[in-house]
Parts: C-alpha cells; sequence; structure tokens
C-alpha cells in the first residue's frame, strides 16, 4: 500500500470516529510517524510507508479514533509562537489563554517595571509563566503545581525553552505556604462546573485531567481560594490576571471585589467571548506603582 492509500483509510477511520478535519489531522500525523514536513509527504504519498512509519502510523490513528487530542499524541502543542511538551498529566494550552498573556503583558507595560516578579498558579505544562517569562528577559517567575507528572512537564518545558534560571517551579496548593511579593499574579484555575461535564468534548471529558477541568459545583471553588489569600502575596501596586470561563466575568468580579480588589480591566479571546480579568487591589492606581525589589 502506499503512503496515499493509508492516508485515505485513516481519514474515514477518522471521520467515522467523528473528528472534524480528519484528512488534515491524518495528513499530520502522518508527516510525522514518516518524519517529514508538510511539503515532504505530499511529494512521496506514491511510495510505501517504511515498516516502523506505518506500525506508528496505525497507533496514532488508532488513539485519534479513541479521541486522544492531537497534542497528546505529538507530545507538543504551540503557544504563543512556542512549543510546549504536552501529555495526559496536562492541560492541552488552549488559544484562549493567549489573551490572558496579551492582557497579562499590558498590565506589566502599565506599571513600567523592568523585573518583574510574577507568580503563577496553577502551572500545567507551564505556558503560561514561561511564555511571560519568554517575553520579558528581565522577568523573574515562580510557579505552583499540585500535580506532580504536571510539574514535571513544566519543568521539562523550562528546560527546553532555557528559562530554567529565572523558573522556581514548585510544588503546592494555590497560596498555600507562598511568600510574596509579586507584581503579578496569574492563573488559569480550573473553572468548569461539574453539570457541564456531559457536554464536554470526548478529548477532553475523556483524555484531559480532571483536576486541570472543574472548578466545583459553580466552577468558582479554585478563585475562591486564591482570592482568599492573594492580597497576601501582591506588592503593592501588582496585578492579578484570570482566566475565567465566558459566562463567569460577573460572579469573579463580584468575588474578586468582595476581597478587596477592583477591576482593572477585562479582555474578551480571539473568539470574542468574556475571558480574562485583571484585578488590583481596591484603592490603588497603576501610577502608585513602587520600586521593584531584587526577586
Ligand atoms: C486549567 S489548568 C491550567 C494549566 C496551564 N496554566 C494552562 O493555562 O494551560 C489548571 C492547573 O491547575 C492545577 N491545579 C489544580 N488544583 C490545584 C491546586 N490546588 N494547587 C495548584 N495547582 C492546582 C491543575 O493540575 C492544572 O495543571
Amino acid at each position: 500500500m502506499t503512503r496515499a492509500e493509508i492516508l485515505r483509510g485513516a481519514a474515514a477511520r477518522l471521520r467515522a470516529a467523528g473528528i472534524e478535519e480528519p484528512l488534515r489531522e491524518a495528513r499530520m500525523l502522518l508527516a510525522e510517524a514518516a518524519g517529514f514536513d508538510r511539503a515532504t509527504l505530499t511529494l512521496r504519498l506514491e511510495e510505501p510507508p517504511a515498516p516502523e512509519e506505518a506500525e506508528r502510523f496505525e497507533a496514532w490513528v488508532s488513539a485519534r479514533e479513541a479521541r486522544r487530542p492531537m497534542a497528546q499524541i505529538l507530545g507538543r502543542r504551540e503557544f504563543y509562537g512556542r512549543a510546549f511538551r504536552v501529555t495526559s498529566d496536562t492541560l492541552d494550552p488552549r488559544p484562549d489563554s493567549e489573551a490572558l498573556i496579551e492582557a497579562a503583558l499590558e498590565a506589566l507595560r502599565r506599571r513600567g517595571l523592568a523585573a518583574p516578579r510574577i507568580l503563577d498558579l496553577g502551572l500545567g505544562t507551564g505556558c503560561l509563566l514561561l511564555t511571560l517569562l519568554a517575553e520579558l528577559p528581565g522577568a523573574r517567575g515562580r510557579g505552583i503545581e499540585a500535580s506532580p507528572a504536571a510539574l514535571e512537564v513544566a519543568r521539562s518545558n523550562a528546560a527546553a525553552l532555557g528559562l530554567e534560571g529565572r523558573a522556581d517551579l514548585r510544588s503546592g496548593d494555590w497560596l498555600t505556604g507562598v511568600e510574596g511579593p509579586f507584581d503579578l499574579v496569574v492563573s488559569n484555575p480550573p473553572y468548569i462546573r461539574e453539570e457541564e461535564r456531559p457536554e464536554l468534548a470526548p478529548e477532553v471529558a475523556r483524555h484531559e485531567p480532571a483536576m486541570a477541568l472543574f472548578g466545583g459545583a459553580d466552577g468558582l471553588e479554585a478563585y475562591r481560594r486564591i482570592l482568599a489569600d492573594l492580597a497576601r502575596v501582591l506588592a503593592p501596586g501588582g496585578a492579578a490576571a484570570f482566566e475565567h470561563g465566558h459566562e463567569q466575568r460577573a460572579a469573579l468580579t463580584a468575588l474578586a471585589e468582595a476581597h478587596g480588589f477592583a477591576l482593572e480591566e477585562a479582555r474578551d479571546d480571539a473568539a470574542g467571548r468574556p475571558r480574562v480579568l485583571i484585578f488590583r487591589r481596591q484603592g490603588e492606581k497603576t501610577s502608585e506603582m513602587t520600586e521593584n525589589a531584587p526577586f
């Protein structure tokens, strides 16, 4: 059989499994299995695949048929222009979260800090903290993650990006035992409501870690835990940037206000849905920034 023939068969299987772009994904998997870029695959479609290539491709197509996310099969996902290692222990970084990066970078720009101290709560792959550190060569960061397996992935991503010298990545439970001060706290905590579980895509429900997804009955449990202790670790004039579910903007704003924070900015994701909120302490202005102390 030629590559073109096995590709057609795989695309038909993926279509039957409910995958929306079966041919595109089958091509990506075959290119990866062959070790080719897409152009080379196109040129060599009429050749038969090498035996180990065919074996790899078959295993990956079966995994995709079972709705394993592409990022877990390929072992990586591009986020804000950089490749992050992804496993079944980490959330697959979402394009939606790039809105949090943009908002956080602007919040730091407004504050004019040359060497901001950043804290990321719930690292997963580390895509938020590591992207911010890569974008801000003067910044230093701390990251907290409750899953030991996800923490190992975040550390490997820090090393691959050459950022381990500026990223202190630790095991922990939100802010318990974390000492500040930080100029920016970012978090994309689990925020899906328990009752939404049956509506999730199979890729998410079957293959992504539950502790990265579910935020209790109303989806706000993690925000409550974080907000209760946030003022303790935030530097004077500091900001907290949260990703949230698209229906949670009002509830999260009310929760933050009840804990003494004021809304600084609300931002939508690329699809136009409410996605990010930035808070600062009530009564503070961004112009009241203090000098940066060493990390
Ligand atoms: C929605 S994922 C976000 C991962 C990553 N920041 C991203 O945006 O792709 C939430 C992360 O929080 C972690 N987490 C859950 N409970 C935690 C806790 N109590 N303390 C610290 N991290 C926790 C999960 O393991 C998961 O990695």
